[in-house]
């Protein structure tokens, strides 16, 4: 008995706080403490039936009244990217012939079809729409809120005045339109040649809906429209000294001042997955393998193409869109989770590199006035035994490796961490001068928390041994992760993917990065794949409660963090206002509205309402 009793107290050591068996206590209820006694009186009522549900609608933003800008326009900035030249390519259709007479041309319409050619695509297809769709306005049938579930928060905390909520998608994922309007390939766009994923050129056609999805969000009264931009859309040749594509950049132009009109701010991020595929010479198979990198899918950061560093040309490509967007667009993200597609340390550097180049190229050069920052990811680690050394030093390890390898430097202005030092021995060095350019080089903290993990050291070896070993499997992290914790339960409720529903690791992580990195913290994607969604049928898809309950134990969690840790929060993104893409295929929905495959027929969902709701019901006026 004796032994299972201290076997037990050593494994009650974790993360969990134990309650005791005669349930919790219940802090709202001291007003009431009269029934803890009174004995209940039971009468006769004459009965009727009521009205038990509540008809509210959603309010969308109204029009702005006057144009926020954030930097001069491209008119007294275009001197900053001298000798562009712009010019116009075509949709590529493989079910046409071709009629290009301009071969040899360099940058003519016969290298830009042979771009497509080249790639011997088994799938290619093409959606229902060719051309921008005009939006109609959202019926206020559509705008009924949902009933509420039951069990809500119960917190009485508000949000700033000028808290940031806002949608997030992505360009890969919801455009299509993948060979229109002059756009070249990208590695997403060979995902099914070599990888095991399956190539998607249709997705959500948000390339022609754009402005039906605007509307549709700006009706939810959301104030934040998060997007990506193609590179090869408005470089199709990439490098410096290539003409501009003028559809391409017109179409963003137009994107923008749509969402403007609507009342709305845009955010733009540069890079989401979509290096051009010009960068890769042999791009059969652009997967890392296992323990042979840093990431996933080799995004082509240490690469160069033309002679041109991807580092020059992607300051290049961001240089472009700062002059003609910078104006109206108060925030920037150069690159999304770039640990993911990093190969190895000549990725990052070129990352951390780049990025700080377009920052001081934007509050130095251009004198903008908003943001810019990047997009970090990092399934948050937390120890096994936070009292054991071991798994805490894990933990950090675990933790730095994929955060502090890019925010050390960015936001410290210091040298990367060991954790990465000692797992990818080609590191480039920073000399002190880098650090001093580098350090301050973002004005906020982005981070997608979508969960957390729990860690222990890598088991018959240390976490040394295992980053010294360049066959180990555990690498690149060297640590043992689980989704179970020392009690046997789940860490929280599981959704279809990788994402468990673990809003107070998130308050944890709130303090974490704040308290490690003393930067403001914007969350920049979060969400919950419900499990087994897409088989639904539309209305019980649409009735998406765990959805609601990831959102709102998330904000509850942040808005202690905000008023009892003392944590600056700016804001945060939902990923994403559609289901999408989830580079495979679209079993993932992360969506806060559901899309029909066939018709591309867009419908609300209720944790749509509820994210809004919970904000809006909370926010500060102002004083
Ligand atoms: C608790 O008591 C207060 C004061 O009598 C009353 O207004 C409130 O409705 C009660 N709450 C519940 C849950 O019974
Ligand atoms: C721009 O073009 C002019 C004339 O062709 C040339 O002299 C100049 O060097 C070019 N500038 C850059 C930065 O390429
Ligand atoms: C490609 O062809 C189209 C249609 O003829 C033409 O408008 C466009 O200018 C051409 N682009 C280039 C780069 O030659
Ligand atoms: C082709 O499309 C089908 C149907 O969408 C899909 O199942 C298959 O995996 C795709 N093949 C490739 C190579 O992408
Ligand atoms: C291209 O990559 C594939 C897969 O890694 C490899 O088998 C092949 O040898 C490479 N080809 C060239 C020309 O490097
Ligand atoms: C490529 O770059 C290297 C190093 O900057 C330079 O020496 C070389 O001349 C360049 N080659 C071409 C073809 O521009
Ligand atoms: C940015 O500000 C600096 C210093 O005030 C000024 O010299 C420069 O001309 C400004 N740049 C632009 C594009 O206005
Ligand atoms: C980085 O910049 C901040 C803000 O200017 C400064 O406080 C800090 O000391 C710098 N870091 C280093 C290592 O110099
Ligand atoms: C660790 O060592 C034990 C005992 O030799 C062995 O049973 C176990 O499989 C090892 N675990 C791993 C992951 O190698
Ligand atoms: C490195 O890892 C491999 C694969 O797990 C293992 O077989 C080998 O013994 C390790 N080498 C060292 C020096 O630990
Ligand atoms: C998509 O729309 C089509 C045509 O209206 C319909 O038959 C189908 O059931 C819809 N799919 C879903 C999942 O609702």
């Amino acid at each position: 008995m004796l032994t299972i009793l201290l076997a037990f107290a050593a494994s009650s050591l974790a993360q969990q706080v134990y309650i005791p068996a005669e349930g919790s206590s219940r802090p709202q209820c001291v007003a009431n403490l009269s029934y803890a006694t009174a004995a209940p009186s039971f009468t006769f009522r004459q009965f009727a039936f009521t009205q038990v549900e509540t008809i509210r609608t959603a309010t969308s933003i109204p029009r702005p009244t006057s144009t926020p800008s954030f930097a001069p326009p491209y008119a007294f900035l275009s001197h900053l990217v001298p000798n562009l030249t712009t010019t116009q390519w075509g949709n590529w259709d493989p079910s046409r012939t071709l009629s290009a007479t301009d071969v040899g041309k360099p940058y003519g319409n016969a290298s830009w079809t042979a771009l497509w050619t080249s790639i011997s695509f088994s799938n290619f297809s093409r959606g229902i729409y060719s051309t921008t769709v005009t939006p109609t306005p959202v019926p206020s049938s559509d705008l009924v809120l949902p009933p509420p579930d039951y069990f809500g928060p119960r917190d009485c905390y508000y949000f700033p005045e000028d808290f940031i909520l806002g949608v997030a998608g992505s360009a890969a994922q919801i455009e299509g339109a993948v060979a229109d309007e002059g756009r070249t390939p990208a590695i997403v766009d060979i995902a099914s040649i070599g990888n095991s994923l399956s190539s998607d050129f249709v997705t959500n056609e948000n390339y022609y809906l754009y402005k039906q999805d605007i509307e549709r969000i700006a009706a939810m009264g959301i104030k934040y429209y998060s997007f990506s931009i193609p590179w090869s859309r408005i470089l199709p040749f990439v490098v410096y000294g290539s003409p501009v594509n003028k559809p391409g950049l017109n179409h963003y132009d137009d994107l923008i001042n749509f969402v403007i009109s609507k009342g709305m701010l845009p955010t733009v991020t540069l890079l989401h997955t979509d290096t051009p595929l010009q960068f890769y010479a042999n791009y059969t198979d652009t997967r890392i393998a296992p323990g042979a990198g840093i990431g996933y899918i080799d995004g082509g950061f240490q690469r160069s193409f033309k002679n041109q560093s991807f580092e020059d040309a992607f300051v290049h490509y961001g240089k472009i869109l700062m002059t003609h967007f910078a104006d109206r667009v108060p925030v920037w993200f150069t690159f999304n989770e770039p640990l993911l597609g990093s190969l190895n340390g000549k990725s990052v550097n070129a990352v951390i590199k780049s990025h700080a180049r377009l920052y001081h190229f934007y509050h130095g050069v251009i004198n903008g006035t908003g943001s810019v920052s990047l997009k970090f990811n990092d399934n948050f680690g937390v120890p096994r035994d936070p009292k054991n050394q071991d798994d805490v030093d894990a933990t950090n390890h675990f933790n730095d490796f994929q955060v502090a390898t890019f925010a050390n430097p960015i936001f410290l202005g210091i040298d990367y961490p060991e954790a990465f030092k000692m797992t990818i021995p080609d590191f480039v060095p920073l000399s002190a001068e880098d650090l001093v350019y580098i350090n301050g080089t973002a004005d906020f903290f982005a981070i997608d928390p979508y969960t957390a993990t729990i860690v222990s050291p890598p088991e018959n070896r240390t976490v040394a041994s295992c980053a010294s070993n360049s066959t180990d499997p555990l690498r690149p992290y060297c640590v043992t992760q689980s989704l179970i914790t020392t009690t046997g339960w789940n860490i929280g409720y599981r959704s279809q993917t990788y994402v468990y529903m673990t809003p107070t690791y998130f308050r944890t992580y709130l303090s974490y990065l704040w308290n490690t990195y003393k930067s403001p913290i914007m969350i920049t994607e979060f969400g919950f794949p419900v499990f087994g969604e897409d088989e639904k049928a539309l209305s019980d898809q649409l009735f998406d409660s765990p959805r609601s309950w990831y959102y709102q134990s998330f904000m509850s969690e942040m808005l202690k963090s905000i008023w009892q840790d003392g944590v600056k929060v700016l804001g945060a993104f939902a990923w994403s206002f559609a289901d999408n893409w989830e580079f495979g295929d679209f079993t993932a929905h992360y969506g806060i509205q559901t899309v029909n495959r066939t018709t591309q027929e867009r419908h609300y969902k209720k944790s749509f309402f509820e994210l809004v709701d919970f904000v809006e019901s909370r926010r500060q006026k102002a004083h």
